[in-house]
Formats: structure tokens, sequence, C-alpha cells
């Protein structure tokens, strides 16, 4: 008995040794020391045993199963530590390594633009306000002049929430914004950029697209402050040679009213496709701020005046990096964006 007991002990101790993993050693368990297991099957044994030989015989098996108990204890700890060693070694950060290569990605051209034409008229005394993209017909429509009646509300065929509450079809209505908040505190000067919406959808007109309105109001301004301004920020954004042209037109909320050309970039005014061979490409509307604007909003038109325009960005960016289509802006393909830098 005790040499089969010695012999257990020592091909128990070799298998728990070569245990590869706590399967193995589960498994290893239930071979030895399980009910049906090799030591448990010499225990039950020992009543063959002569009884003087039984003490001894007894002691030595509960030794072995205590020394086994503990050996598969070990055993579990070293594969823990083994397991944490190699995981250790798996995730060793060699920092002599050249880093893995990152893309910074870069700015969307209407972004770019947008600061762009910021920047310029932050130079010359402007400041950026801002307003919401959801605007009540008040704001939108009423203020500026245009009655829940009038003709012009068609152009801006709109996205409604209800009767009164819209997506903005065009950033005036932060110039009654700005004003009232100002009123009467002089000067304002102002550009609002931001995002506009309306019910349109082709080559050459998307349902969501970007302008920045502009307003000055003080005592004095001329419609001569409106042309050398917009003169002075065409110069800026495209070319220091480059002139604009003023077409009288019509806005509810500005009188008088003009559309702003610039000559032509591609052909330089000699007349293109582009340009349809006027030789002039529109940029943006403007005018004196109608008297009643000036008075819903808190100013007196008998004391001050005041100019405002409007421009579409995308206009802007397309004319100034030469993009044909403007769905190019919006359909996120790199090939595309990652020519603007
Ligand atoms: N809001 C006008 C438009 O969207 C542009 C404009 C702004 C015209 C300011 C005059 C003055 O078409």
């Amino acid at each position: 008995m005790l040499h089969k007991l010695a012999e257990l002990e020592e091909s128990a101790a070799r298998a728990i040794e070569g245990a590869k993993n706590s399967k193995e050693l589960g498994e290893l368990r239930v071979r030895y020391l399980g009910k049906k297991g090799a030591l448990t099957a010499l225990l039950r044994r020992m009543g063959e045993l002569p009884p003087e030989q039984r003490p001894r015989a007894g002691k030595r098996a509960n030794a072995l199963r205590s020394k086994l108990e503990r050996l598969l204890e070990q055993g579990e700890e070293r594969l823990r530590e083994a397991a944490a060693a190699s995981r250790v070694e798996e995730e060793r950060i060699d920092v002599t390594l050249p880093g893995a290569p990152f893309n910074p990605g870069q700015k969307h051209p209407l972004t770019l633009v947008l600061e762009e034409i910021t920047a310029i008229f932050t130079g010359l005394g402007f400041q950026v306000a801002r307003g919401p993209e959801i605007e009540s017909d008040y704001y939108n429509f009423e203020a500026l002049n245009l009655p829940p009646d009038h003709p012009a509300r068609d152009m801006h065929d709109s996205f409604y929430f209800t009767d009164q509450i819209l997506l903005r079809t065009h950033t005036s209505p932060v110039q009654i914004r700005t004003m009232e908040l100002k009123a009467p505190a002089l000067p304002v000067r102002i550009i609002a950029p931001g995002k506009v919406y309306r019910r349109d959808d082709d080559a050459t007109h998307s349902p969501m697209f970007h302008q920045v309105e502009g307003l000055a109001v003080d005592r004095g301004v001329t419609f001569a402050d409106l042309k050398g301004t917009l003169l002075a920020f065409v110069q800026e954004m495209f070319d220091r040679g480059q002139s604009i042209r003023l077409r009288p037109s019509f806005f509810p909320f500005t009188e008088p009213s003009a559309e702003v050309d610039i000559a032509c970039i591609i052909c330089r005014g000699k007349g293109c496709r582009v340009c349809g061979h006027s030789g002039w490409l529109e940029i943006l509307g403007c005018g004196m701020v109608h008297p009643r604007v000036l008075e819903v909003s808190g100013y007196d038109p008998e004391d001050v005046t005041g100019f405002a325009f409007g421009m579409g960005v995308e206009r802007i960016a397309m004319l100034k990096y030469g993009i044909d289509d403007l769905r190019l802006l919006f359909s996120n393909d790199l090939r595309f964006l990652r020519q603007f830098r």
C-alpha cells in the first residue's frame, strides 16, 4: 500500500507539473482526487490491510491528499503567472518604433470659405452674430416687410413646422434680432453666417445651404459705404483687381436694393460658358435697410440709416475654387474634399 501511494505521488506530481492549462489541471484533480479517482480507490482498499498497518497507511494517504491539493493549487498559480507574463510580453510597447500613421483630416471647403469671409469682415470692423435656424414667421418674414400675403414669400417656399414656425429661409432674420437687442445703441456692424433652408434641390440648389448676412446701421451710412464695403470684400476674397457691378433689384426689406455681380473669374469679363457669356457672375443681394425694418427693430429711420447684404457661401466657394456642381460640396467624397487646404 505504501509503495502504491508513493507511486501515485510521483506520477501525480509529474502530471500536475506538466499541465498546460487549468482545464488539464481540473481533469487531473478528478483523476486523482475525484470520487472515482486513483487516491480515492486506494483509500477504499485500506480495509484490506492488516489492522496494524492501517494507521500508518491512512496517515500517509491523508498526507498525500493534502499534498496533491497543494500541488494543484500551485499549478493554478503557476499558470496564472505565466498567462500574465505572456500578456505583458505581448502588450509591451517599443517606444523606439515609428508612430502609427494618422490622418489629421482637414477643413471642409465651405468651412474654409466661411472662415475667410468672417476674417475679412471682422477686419473691416464687423462682429459675428448668430440666430436660430428654427425661426418664427415674424423674424423670417413679417418684420422684414414681408406680410402674410406678400408675393415675395413665394420665392422662399419653405419648410414649416407650424404656420408660425419654420426653418429660416435666409439669414436676414438675424438683422432684426440684432437690432432689437442693440437699439438704440449705435453703431450696429455685424455679419451673420449660418445655415438656411429652402425647398430646392438640383445641380445649383441644395435644400440646406449657407449664407452670410451683413448689417451696418449708424448715422449717415450711405449706399457708397455699402458699395465700398462690398468691393473691399470681393478684392480680398478673390483678387485685388476684381471689379463689381451693382444691378437694381428688389427686396422687401431694403430700399433701394441691388444685386451684385463680380467680373467672371474664369474669363475675367470677356464672356464664357460659366458666366453665360455675360462676363459677370451674381454673388449677393443687398440694399439700404428699409425704414420700416429699422422702425420695427427699434431705430428711428429719421435719425439713422443702414445697409444690408446677404451672400450665398456655396456660390462663393464654387467661384473661388472653380467647383462646377454644388452637390460635390455635400456628397462627402474624400477624393473631392482632400483637394482643399
Ligand atoms: N435675404 C436675401 C436673400 O436671401 C438677401 C439679402 C440680404 C438681400 C440682405 C438684401 C439685403 O435672397
